[in-house]
């Protein structure tokens, strides 16, 4: 049976191009970067040219790069960092109630610490109203933390019009785009933003690495204290395979994005079409304007099933989707985002995510739009809700949903 991933915004696969790069460092370049001697220097040679690889991506300059772990270590860097070094300046952090945990129980945590954090709503679509932002601006608050695009839904927020409301107000701008570097054209001046994160392993580079833009001068207290390494920025000697593959993940992405933009997109369209035409009683969670969600993501409900026995009934055909984020499936609450969104409950338990990404091709797609509206249909046929006898306008929870 050929197996179907279709979990990108979960993680993906090594590209083949960022594992040749890489091994070598695993090998013959052992070296610690920190060192003087040839070994170190063949391999500090390696971190700067991915530095350039990384900043060139997102229209930054070499110095402002920070390598870290992982996206969740770059969000804790960019919002507890910045908090520690303002600290007297104000208390007061503005995010959206559609973070990635890696932001929104940073500043939950924060909370305990005396911070005051505003978490903006958002409406049916999980779209941000920008009046909003502005209403909660105050003389305390020292940080806006908005991401490029959402997980869940794959909703891009305005971050262009947040960053000139940011500078307007003096506001330090953080985004999480460790769903939207590679996929969509994301540009750390235009946006005005000083602090970006990215994650290696959602473009193609190894797990355990990421790295963070903190825009020239901006003060920042580090998380990790030891080493002078990343500039005194992040202690700890670097993870340079990681590091190595990173940077020749970003050089790909400048290269294929536009090409990775049209043809993913069109993938996801086609599904969309496809579940859209085929099946009934579904909702699609995120906003219709598919201009405005990221190219590979698709989200939708499908009414009076679980979306864990969804995706269990299309992992036997060898399909891998996801319900909520990688991070909160396994727990029986819906997930926060579509909570957020208003979603009603059973409709957020039955959400479904299908993420595409460079693997994926039309007959993956088609495979998936073979499978699924039979799958659909037959765990229905067992739900007691979908036997429930009234007619839609007569029942609360038929009434809710609506057709992509
Ligand atoms: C929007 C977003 N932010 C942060 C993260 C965390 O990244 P990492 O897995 O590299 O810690 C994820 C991972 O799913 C994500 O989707």
């Amino acid at each position: 049976m050929k197996q179907i991933y279709l979990d990108y915004n979960a993680t993906s696969p090594v590209r083949p191009e960022v594992l040749e790069v890489m091994l070598p460092f695993f090998k013959e370049h052992f070296g610690n970067p920190s060192s003087v001697h040839w070994a170190g220097r063949a391999v500090a040679g390696a971190i700067e040219k991915a530095r350039e690889q990384v900043a060139d991506l997102i229209n930054a300059s070499p110095a402002e790069i920070v390598f870290v772990s992982c996206g969740s270590e770059g969000d804790n860097m960019a919002i507890k960092g910045t908090l520690a070094a303002l600290k007297g300046k104000g208390n007061h952090i503005i995010t959206t109630t559609v973070e990635h945990p890696a932001v929104l129980d940073t500043c939950k945590a924060l909370e305990k610490d005396g911070y005051d954090v505003t978490y903006l709503p958002v409406d049916k679509d999980g779209q941000l109203d920008l009046a909003d932002l502005e209403a909660a601006i105050t003389d305390k608050t020292v940080l806006i933390s908005v991401m490029w695009a959402n997980n869940e839904t794959g909703n891009i927020y305005p971050i262009e019009e947040i960053g000139k409301i940011a500078k307007k107000h003096n506001i330090r701008f953080h985004t999480d785009a460790v769903q939207s570097v590679g996929k969509v054209p994301v540009d750390v001046q235009k946006a005005n933003l000083d602090l970006l994160v990215i994650s290696g392993h959602k473009i193609g580079a190894p797990k355990g690495v990421g790295a963070i833009y903190i825009r020239r001068g901006t003060r920042m207290t580090p998380l990790l204290h030891g080493g002078h390494q990343e500039r005194n920025r992040r202690a700890g000697t670097q993870n340079v395979a990681g590091i190595v593959g990173l940077g020749k993940a970003c050089e790909l992405a400048g290269v294929e994005r536009e090409e990775y933009y049209k043809r993913v997109r069109a993938l996801r369209d086609r599904l969309e079409d496809g579940i859209s035409d085929q099946v009934p009683d579904i909702k699609l969670n995120g906003t219709p304007d598919r201009d405005q969600r990221l190219p590979n993501t698709l989200n939708v409900s499908f009414a009076y099933i679980e979306g864990e026995s969804l995706l269990l009934n299309l992992d036997m055909f060898g399909i891998a989707a996801s319900s909520g984020s990688a991070c909160t499936s396994g727990s029986l609450e819906p997930s926060h985002v579509m909570g957020a969104m208003c979603v009603e409950v059973t409709l957020a338990h039955s959400s479904t995510r299908f993420s595409l990404g460079h693997e994926t091709t039309v007959a993956d797609v088609d495979k998936v739009l073979e499978v699924l509206p039979a799958t659909v249909q037959r765990i229905r046929d067992m739900s007691p809700l979908y036997n429930c006898g009234k007619t839609t306008d007569e029942c609360e929870t038929c009434e809710t949903v609506r057709r992509i």
